[in-house]
């Protein structure tokens, strides 16, 4: 399996695309958003320089992984040849639902498709196609090329087959895949969710300021991010959306999602991406900064 389209050129999509191609494969990758796409190709430039300033790739290997991605704009031509499909859109149901009826159609039939969501049902996504034992979750961490961990989720009908498949490709990317079940939040966000809220509702109960919550955390329990940091990282309205996923997917009241974040997400505060949230990035290079520490 050397094709390999991705959906979605956002945060994640364009660091799928990254790793995929570093290590060899064909990439393409496709979004609705032509800006978007260039975006994510200076991204993925702009990363893969700061790799070769650091000496961790070749210049070489920089232009070859470059000339392994191309970019789509369209679903039905990214993904005549694919042998798998990693879908990174947004954490939209109704987009995914789509998304995943389209490739369905488009996509030959011993193509595996995979989500990079981080809470929606894999089985529900899975439902919309006519090859459910094929549809797996591939649950990849930020930043893509750096972070280790890919959380593989087995939809309620994936077969053993697609599940070691996808363990073995993983395993290709130098990444460490880790098998987990279908309920919502998964393992990861289930974990780590609840932490990010409850710092959010820290703050909101006026324990500490926004400093002293990611200090604590930070020095006291070896995070290399404090919580709210990160959560701006995430986005705001990501968090929101995997909260509320949880919060209805269990109907227990541990995962409501705290009002101060309700709020922030409702007046278009959603950390990075809006140059504001928790700290503020518009004046600052202080989101680059901090992404320096860690890509
Ligand atoms: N941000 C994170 O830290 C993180 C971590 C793990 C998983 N995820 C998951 O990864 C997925 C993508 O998140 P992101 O943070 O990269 O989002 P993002 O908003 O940065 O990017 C989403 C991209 O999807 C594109 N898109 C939307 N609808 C599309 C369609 N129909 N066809 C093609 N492209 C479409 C958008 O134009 C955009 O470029 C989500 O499911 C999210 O939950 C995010």
């Amino acid at each position: 399996m050397k094709n390999i389209a991705v959906i979605g050129a956002g945060t994640m999509g364009n660091g799928i695309a990254h790793t995929f191609a570093q290590f060899g494969y064909k990439v393409k990758l496709i979004d609705i958003s032509e800006e978007n796409l260039s975006r994510g190709i200076a991204t993925i430039t702009k990363n893969l320089d700061r790799m070769v300033a650091k000496e961790k790739i070749s210049e070489e290997e920089k232009k070859q992984t470059l000339e392994n991605i191309t970019v789509y704009t369209s679903i039905e031509e990214g993904v005549e040849y694919a042998g798998l499909v990693v879908e990174a859109a947004t954490e939209n149901e109704k987009i995914k639902l789509d998304i995943f009826r389209e490739l369905d159609e488009a996509c030959p039939e011993e193509t595996i498709l995979a989500s990079n969501t981080s809470s929606i049902s894999i089985t529900k996504i899975a439902s919309v196609t006519k090859r459910p034992e094929k549809v797996i979750g591939m649950h990849f961490m930020n930043p893509v090329p750096i972070m280790k961990l890919v959380e593989i989720i087995r939809g309620y009908n994936t077969s053993d087959e697609v599940t070691e498949t996808i363990m073995e490709l993983s395993k290709n990317l130098k990444k460490v895949p880790t098998e987990v079940n279908d309920y919502p939040g998964f393992v990861a966000n289930r974990i780590l969710m609840p932490m990010l809220n409850e710092a959010i509702e820290t703050l909101y109960n006026n324990v500490a300021g926004v400093e002293e919550i990611d200090t604590v955390m930070k020095l006291g329990m070896a995070h290399p991010m404090g919580p709210l940091q990160l959560a701006d990282f995430i986005g705001l309205d990501v968090c929101l959306s995997i909260l509320e996923v949880m919060y209805d997917g269990f109907k227990n009241p541990k995962y409501a999602p705290c009002p101060l974040l309700v709020n922030m997400v409702r007046a278009g505060k959603t950390g990075v991406k809006s140059g504001e949230g928790f700290y503020d990035y518009s004046q600052s290079k202080k989101a680059e900064k901090v992404a320096e520490q860690f890509i």
